[in-house]
Order: C-alpha cells, then structure tokens, then sequence
C-alpha cells in the first residue's frame, strides 16, 4: 500500500453528519489521503464548504462534476478504504440493492478494497426487518457494518441507533487499512474479554487498583468484532471508550469480574483475560471513611488474596476442548529469571492455551499505544510479537488463537 492510504469517507443525510468532521480529522491527522463524497442529503447537514475545507479537496456528490475524469469509477477503483459514516437508513438500502443514483453509490459499486459502513438512525429504522435484512447481506457480502452505538438521538428518546463514537470508527479504519483487508475467521465465535483494572475497596472513597488504561483489551474486542466474532468486553476502570459493537459488562472489583466471566464463560469460544486483576484487597472494606486524624500516624491495611481468574476458568473447562483460554503475563524479571522464564513458569501454573508475555518494566506498557510481546503456546511454541500497536497485537494474538482452531 501507499504511504498515504487513500480513503473515501462516504457522508450520508443523517444528522450524526457533523460528527463526520471528526471522523475526517481523525483520518487526515493519521496520514490518510482522504476524499470526502457527500450525499445531497448530508449537504443540507453540513456544507461542502466544511468538507473541502477539512479534507483539502474538492468536493461533489454527483457523477456529473469533473465527468471527464470519471470519478465515479476512479475513485473507488483507487481506494484502499471505502468508509461511510453515517450510513442512513437509506444508504444501507441503496448500496444492498446495488442502486447507483449518486456519485457515493456509484463508488460501492465500483471498489474491490474494503468497505466499512458506520450506521445511525433512529432505533425504528435501525431495527427495522427491512433494514435488518439489509445488514445481514450487506455482511454477507463481507462489507464490514458496525453496531450502532446505544444512547440519546435527535429528539429526547434513546436506543440503538447513534453513530458509533468517530474515535472508534477511525481506530477500525485503521485496524482495515493496517491488515490490508477484513478476514472473518472469527464469525460465528463468541468471545469474551476482560480490560481495565478492578478497584478493591478500602473505605466508601478509598480503593486499591492496578494500573491499566483498558487499551490493549479494548484494541483485542475492536478487532475480533471486525474478524467477525461476537464480542462481550467484561470492562473494569479503563481510560478509553468501549468498542462499537461490543456488549460490555461493567464491572468494579476482582469478585465482580470473576462473576461476570463465569457468567459468560458458559457460552465462550474464546476467553481472554487481558484485565489488570488486583492480587489483593482490603480484608474488609469499612462503611464509614476512615479519617485521618491528628497528627502524623502509621496506617496498616490487611489484605487478602483475590481468585486467580484464569486459572479458575480453566479448571472449569476441564478436558473440554472449548473455550480456547488465553492469558497475558506482565513481567519485569526477578530473581535473576528472565520474562520469557517467567512467563514459561507461568502458563505452566495457569494451564492456559496461550499466554501473551509483556516486558513491563520501566513506562514501557503501561498507557501506551505501542506494545511488543511474545505470545507462548501450551505446545511449546514461542511467537515473538515486533513492537507495533496494541491493534497489531491483538491481529496477532486473534492469528494465534485461529491457528488453534
Ligand atoms: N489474573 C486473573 N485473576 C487474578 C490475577 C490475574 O485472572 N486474580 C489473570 C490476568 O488477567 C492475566 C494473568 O492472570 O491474564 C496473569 O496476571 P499477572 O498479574 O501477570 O499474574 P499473577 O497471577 O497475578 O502472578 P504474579 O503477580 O505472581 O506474577
């Protein structure tokens, strides 16, 4: 591919269509090469103005302007990514049945690269049969259609149906451009993900928790949602935004996380425990805040070991060949063993399928993007991961995992 991926962001007349200035903003900044193709009805949203401004580029929404440069086969012969964001109601129905009334169908007609619709509508719509059907064969037919995110549309009413958050549509923009395609060797799994880190509480303001930012676990559901898989993201305390698409448990403490993951263990192909599970809580958490008092005094916590989560799920999978189990290890190297020693000892001990071996010592994970990790097999097989992003690893812990199949 090009250094400058060339993406053509589809904008339909819904009203999310200003979000869609985001969505470019995200792209551009990125590096991509952007072309914005409007409808007529995304115009009466927001301005061609806006869009050429933003995009840098001249912007039509018909196959008239500038047709001797036939762009209405030009420009989707040339991407490498055909987004639209939003996709109506309408648009979803257009570009099912192959219709090609405006340049932006023309263009779904004439890409071969990857398409990625983002949906918004009102819940009526969007839970239409019709519109239903629509999606199942527009996915069918390997277009990649996000879940519309759950919330407040135009009016005062709520419900499935708003544009996914643009920071989400861009991150599995990315997850497209950087694959080069959207396998789907994960559809028809079901896989479950634990993200974040778990507060064990002390006092009613007080808690003790890990350090996580719920990136890697949350890049890990985005790309298995793209490969096709349903996806449960069993979410502690994380700084980013849940994927589009995901059904998120939320959960505080270790006892609520273990919960949730026997809950949904049941049912799952795939488990990843890439959670920051706190080892320790507070014996007993007290239902008054402790105060400080006067003057200067030693405080002592008792602490009780938490469930090892893991190791418990895979007791109770048993001999079951399902679900495969993976784990993540966060080492430093201690006692003059080294992180790949460590993580051997440990996927021995917790009788996981696969265990993701990550350096932690010094800033080097923690609330970065980029990551670079091992990912040792249960067989003996040793997979080093190059630094990349936490998306890139995620692709490759899914690889691994799909090998297993
Ligand atoms: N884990 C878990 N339940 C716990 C602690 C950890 O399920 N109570 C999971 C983590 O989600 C991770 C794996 O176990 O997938 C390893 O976590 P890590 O913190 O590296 O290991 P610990 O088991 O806590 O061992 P140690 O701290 O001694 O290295």
């Amino acid at each position: 591919m090009s250094a400058a991926p060339k993406v053509v962001l589809g904008v339909a007349g819904g009203i999310a269509a200003y979000k869609a200035c985001e969505v470019l903003r995200g792209l551009t900044e990125s590096g991509a090469d952007v072309t914005v193709v409007p409808t007529e009805a995304a115009l009466r949203f927001v301005g061609a103005a806006t869009w050429s401004a933003l995009s840098g580029k001249p912007v039509s929404t018909d196959v008239w302007t500038g047709a001797d440069r036939v762009p209405h086969v030009r420009l989707g012969q040339q991407a490498d990514l055909v987004l639209v964001a939003p996709a109506t109601a309408d648009l979803i129905a257009r570009a099912t049945h192959g219709l090609a009334d405006d340049l932006l169908t023309n263009i779904l007609l004439t890409a071969r690269c990857p398409v990625v619709l983002a949906p918004a509508m009102h819940t009526e719509m969007w839970e239409h049969p019709a519109t239903q059907h629509n999606v199942a064969t527009l996915r069918a037919r390997g277009v990649l259609v996000l879940d519309p995110a759950v919330g407040r549309l135009t009016g005062a009413d709520t419900g499935p149906g708003r544009l996914p958050d643009p920071a989400a549509i861009v991150a599995a923009a990315h997850d497209v451009l950087r694959r080069g395609g959207l396998p789907d060797d994960l559809a028809g799994r079901r896989v479950v993900v634990s993200a974040g880190g778990t507060q064990e509480a002390w006092d009613p303001v007080r808690y003790l928790g890990n350090r996580s930012s719920g990136r890697q676990g949350v890049d890990l559901a985005r790309t298995a949602i793209s490969r096709g898989a349903e996806v449960i993201l069993v979410a502690g305390s994380m700084d980013v935004e849940p994927p589009a698409g995901a059904r998120v448990v939320r959960v505080v403490s270790a006892e609520d996380m273990r919960r949730a993951m026997h809950d949904e263990a049941a049912a799952a192909d795939v488990i990843v425990m890439a959670a920051a599970v706190a080892d320790f809580r507070p014996v007993a958490a007290g239902d008054e805040k402790i105060k400080r008092g006067d003057g200067p005094q030693d405080v002592s916590l008792p602490l009780t070991q938490n469930v090892d989560i893991l190791a418990e799920l895979v007791a109770k999978r048993g001999g079951a060949a399902r679900p495969v189990i993976v784990g993540f290890a966060a080492e430093t190297g201690s006692a003059g063993k080294d992180v790949l020693t460590l993580g051997r000892e440990k996927l021995a001990r917790k009788g996981c399928d696969l265990l993701v071996v990550n350096d932690v010592s010094g800033d080097k994970v923690f609330g970065q993007t980029e990551n670079e990790v091992v990912i040792l097999g249960a067989d003996g097989s040793e997979l080093p991961v190059a630094r990349t992003s936490k998306a890139g690893i995620a692709d490759a812990i899914w690889d691994a995992v799909v090998a297993r199949q």
